[in-house]
């Protein structure tokens, strides 16, 4: 092509300007073959869908960092403790690709569970000590249906970098273990959590909340506030029992709300730096949230 008398040379990013839709791993493999993968950063961002600003936010960073981004929409059944949460999970396919156009994402991968898995897999994976606490004492088996999943997005992607969000701080800390114990060469990045105006957390449940439910649901944030602003004050264990009281009310049901090491998430009764981390049902709607301490 000429322009202005020149010839123009051509360069394969701007050949990336359009989202590219792929539903199988052929042939995402297929297109990921072409790439010169000596001169490319790829940049992965797992999702289940029903995208949000929080996932968009993962999105702009990869490509900050990475020359190809490639997001992935699967609602992966193998995470799911409970039926009713996989059926109920939020599916907005249309729109998801939509966000992901306009911030620019290169690639989506989407497939069906039948192209994810062989009927009666098994995954056997050590998650560890963080298997039966927190997140995985209350949704157990979760954490082995998260490592099988993003263990085979890491294996087909390959991947230089692959963003998750904070939110999910647990599963961050189990999928950089599992990276380590398979000595995967994949930059893990945990990307700050993106909130509502009025504090609550970005997450795809959200939606599931009515009126009255997403005030409520407010009272998560408020406690680790209170929490982040009264830190030292008193013991951990004080601090702890005085912000349970946020929960107090019939729509809520707190399932944990715990000061712990950031890495090894076990609880810490000294001041330093910490995590603060909660799960509270919200009516039928469960949800998490967390905030680094001090
Ligand atoms: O955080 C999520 O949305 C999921 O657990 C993940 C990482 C996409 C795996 O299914």
């Amino acid at each position: 092509m000429l322009i202005n008398n020149k010839l123009a040379t051509f360069d394969p990013l701007k050949a990336f300007k359009f989202l590219k839709v792929f539903n199988t791993k052929k042939s995402l493999r297929t297109y990921l073959d072409t790439l010169d993968l000596k001169k490319i950063n790829i940049g992965l961002v797992p999702t289940m869908g029903a995208l949000h600003l929080g996932h968009i936010s993962l999105v702009e960073i990869a490509k900050q960092h990475c020359d190809i981004t490639i997001a992935t929409i699967f609602v992966n059944p193998t995470q799911f403790n409970n039926t009713e949460d996989l059926l109920k999970y939020p599916k907005t396919f249309e729109e998801d690709k939509q966000l992901l156009i306009k911030a620019g994402c290169d690639v989506l991968f989407s497939p069906d569970v039948e192209e994810m898995y062989q009927p009666n897999e098994v995954w056997e994976y050590e998650v560890g000590a963080l298997n039966t606490i927190l997140e995985g004492k209350f949704r157990p088996g979760h954490y082995q249906g998260v490592t099988q999943i993003v263990y085979k997005l890491f294996d087909l992607v390959k991947p230089d970098y692959a963003f998750f969000g904070q939110k999910d701080y647990q599963q961050f800390l189990v999928i950089s273990k599992m990276a380590k114990d398979f000595d995967l060469n994949i930059h893990l990045r945990a990307c700050p959590i993106i909130r509502e105006a009025d504090g609550l957390a970005m997450s795809s449940r959200n939606i599931r909340l009515n009126a009255k439910e997403r005030e409520k649901s407010l009272q998560l944030h408020k406690c680790l506030q209170y929490i982040k602003q009264n830190y030292g004050n008193c013991t951990n264990n004080q601090l702890v029992l005085d912000a349970k009281s946020f929960f107090e009310d019939e729509l809520l049901a707190l399932e944990y709300l715990e000061i712990v090491d950031r890495e090894s998430l076990q609880p810490i009764s000294n001041f330093g730096d910490a995590i603060v981390l909660v799960a509270c049902s919200v009516g039928a709607t469960r949800l998490i949230d967390n905030m680094m301490l001090p």
